[in-house]
């Protein structure tokens, strides 16, 4: 039995699972080594039996990530052999493997969607879990739309899949539907039904369609819960996933009230998670910057403005006293209070050493490109500074193949002139392409000019502009995500002192993405135009 809280993060699963998420295999395993800096204690790498590429991720997480020392790798199944199959297979590299297999056991999924009934499922969980234990040692079973489920049909189900050998049974709130006092109820319930869960884990997994998973797992500890599996940022399937950052800092920061519900006195200091705290911004960043996803600036932990005193009266209550308005310090989630790191002549040596300090893992090659932007923004911005170096870094990693390659934009607008810009793209058969449009403002025209070279059909439904860090010289990291005519959004990121050109090439980033997503075929006709 475990004496601390478990994390489970499956921001490589279900927090793909947003749209325009789709990360590449370079780009999930960038992010697996990151959570397993940040001490998460299960990856939950992808859904292996999807898709080849998910297959490759979880396979090639689990050769470089799931070392003997790394945390356990996690594969998701439904309850079927093909999926188990593929999910062993590609689990094999792992020093410590999980195969989560799960379906659902609430009436409305067992008529709608599965058409089988409670005495099917009853047969399928022990097979499929006992066959699941015949390829690995750690197995976990979730009844999908476990909140909606009938509890004693939920309990016969449960200690079905103990009985087969499931070491960890999850409880997810599929829907996100319920509300924290029923949760905490349904874990209890379970906790006093289930006849032999004292042999198994009891986790939790929750989506915030009406706001509440953090507060349903919070809930839910008290009761017994000791595994928590949720995403960075909370991204996710529709509202999202419980948020990382929100459950490991609550469980920090309000640890006194906590203690007593693992069996500890209020007073101890020993931590609940084995999360390294000071991870969590740069994991958050990174992960925003991959997916394409941002984050809001008032998001609880990881948001622009989470610690941030705008009013007079908080101000000065600060300034009297740190704690009269602030619970948690940003240093602890390894914000640096915005310090003046770098200048113009720093050196190639400084510049590495930094970059050390903050964590960053950069190869030559990324070093090389990263320095080259540095002197780059040195050159316009006088003070650079760690969140400057972040911004710089995650935009050379991305790890996106280029197809399309944006070599010049230049623009021309004011208030009596037609917005035009002029753009050159190279082209993936190595063209060079010279095009200008003009647009209702200088972003419509760079789109509509890159339009004519790339001419890929899409729509752009999503763009936002954030900069990294105040000033008049800041960086502006712009975040877009483009619709295909099939229906599947694109994520394109990138970071500039200058706005249009961070526009301009985040939409070549979601342009990439599009070209190879789309099928050979599609692709070949676009060639062909
Ligand atoms: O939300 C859900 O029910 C899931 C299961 C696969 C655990 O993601
Ligand atoms: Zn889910």
């Amino acid at each position: 039995m475990v004496d601390r809280i478990l994390i489970f993060d499956t921001t490589l699963r279900d927090g793909e699972q947003t749209p325009g998420a789709t990360l590449n295999v370079e780009q999930k395993l960038l992010i697996a080594q990151q959570l397993a800096r940040l001490g998460v204690d299960i990856i939950e790498a992808g859904f292996p039996y999807a898709s080849p590429g998910d297959f490759q991720a979880v396979q090639g997480i689990a050769r470089v990530v799931g070392t003997e020392n790394g945390p356990v790798i996690c594969g998701l199944a439904r309850a079927t052999k093909q999926d188990i199959a593929a999910c062993a297979e590609a689990l094999k590299p792992a020093h410590r493997a999980r195969i989560h297999t799960f379906i659902a056991t609430s009436d409305i999924h067992l008529e709608y969607k599965l058409k089988k009934t409670r005495a099917e499922i009853l047969q399928i969980v022990p097979e499929m879990v006992s066959y699941a234990r015949s390829l690995v040692p750690d197995v976990e079973f979730s009844p999908e739309d476990a909140g909606r489920s009938d509890p004693e049909f939920l309990y016969q189900v449960l200690e079905l899949a103990i009985e087969a050998g499931a070491s960890t049974v999850n409880i997810p709130d599929t829907v996100g539907y319920t509300t924290p006092a029923e949760f905490g109820a349904l874990i209890k319930g379970i906790k006093e039904n289930v006849r032999n869960i004292d042999r198994a884990i009891i986790s939790v997994h929750g989506h915030d369609d009406l706001g509440l998973a953090v507060a349903n797992f919070l809930e839910a500890i008290k009761y017994g819960a000791r595994q928590l599996e949720c995403t960075i940022n909370g991204i996710g399937e529709r509202a999202g996933n419980a948020a990382l950052e929100e459950l490991v800092m609550a469980l920090h920061v309000r640890r006194q009230y906590f203690n007593p519900f693992l069996g500890r006195p209020p007073e101890s200091e020993a931590p609940l998670t084995n999360i390294n705290l000071k991870e969590i911004y740069k994991t958050s960043r990174l992960v925003s910057n991959l997916t394409g996803i941002p984050v809001q600036p008032n998001k609880a932990i990881v948001g622009a403005n989470a610690f941030a005193h705008e009013s007079g009266i908080h101000q000065d209550g600060v300034l009297k006293h740190k704690r009269t308005y602030e619970i948690m310090d940003a240093e602890s989630i390894g914000l640096t209070s915005n310090q003046i790191v770098l200048g113009k002549l720093s050196g190639r040596n400084a510049f590495r050493t930094r970059l050390q300090e903050l964590g960053f893992h950069l190869t030559e090659q990324e070093l090389n490109r990263a320095f080259v932007r540095f002197k780059e923004l040195a050159d316009k911005k006088r003070e650079i500074s760690d969140w400057d170096l972040a911004a710089i870094v995650n935009d050379e990693t991305q790890h996106l193949p280029q197809a399309y390659k944006l070599e010049h934009v230049q623009v021309s607008c004011g208030d009596h002139a037609l917005p035009t810009a002029t753009v050159t793209v190279l082209t993936p058969e190595g063209e060079e392409r010279t095009d200008a449009a003009v647009g209702t403002g200088p972003v419509d025209a760079v789109y509509k000019a890159i339009n004519r070279v790339v001419n890929l059909p899409n729509q752009l439904i999503e763009f936002s502009v954030q900069s990294v860090t105040a000033g008049i010289d800041a960086l502006g990291e712009v975040t877009i995500r483009i619709k295909h005519p099939s229906g599947v959004v694109y994520a394109g990121h990138a970071a500039n002192t200058d706005i249009i050109v961070a526009s301009a090439r985040a939409y070549i980033h979601a342009l990439n993405r599009l070209y190879f997503a789309l099928s050979k075929e599609e692709t070949a006709a676009v060639k062909a135009m």
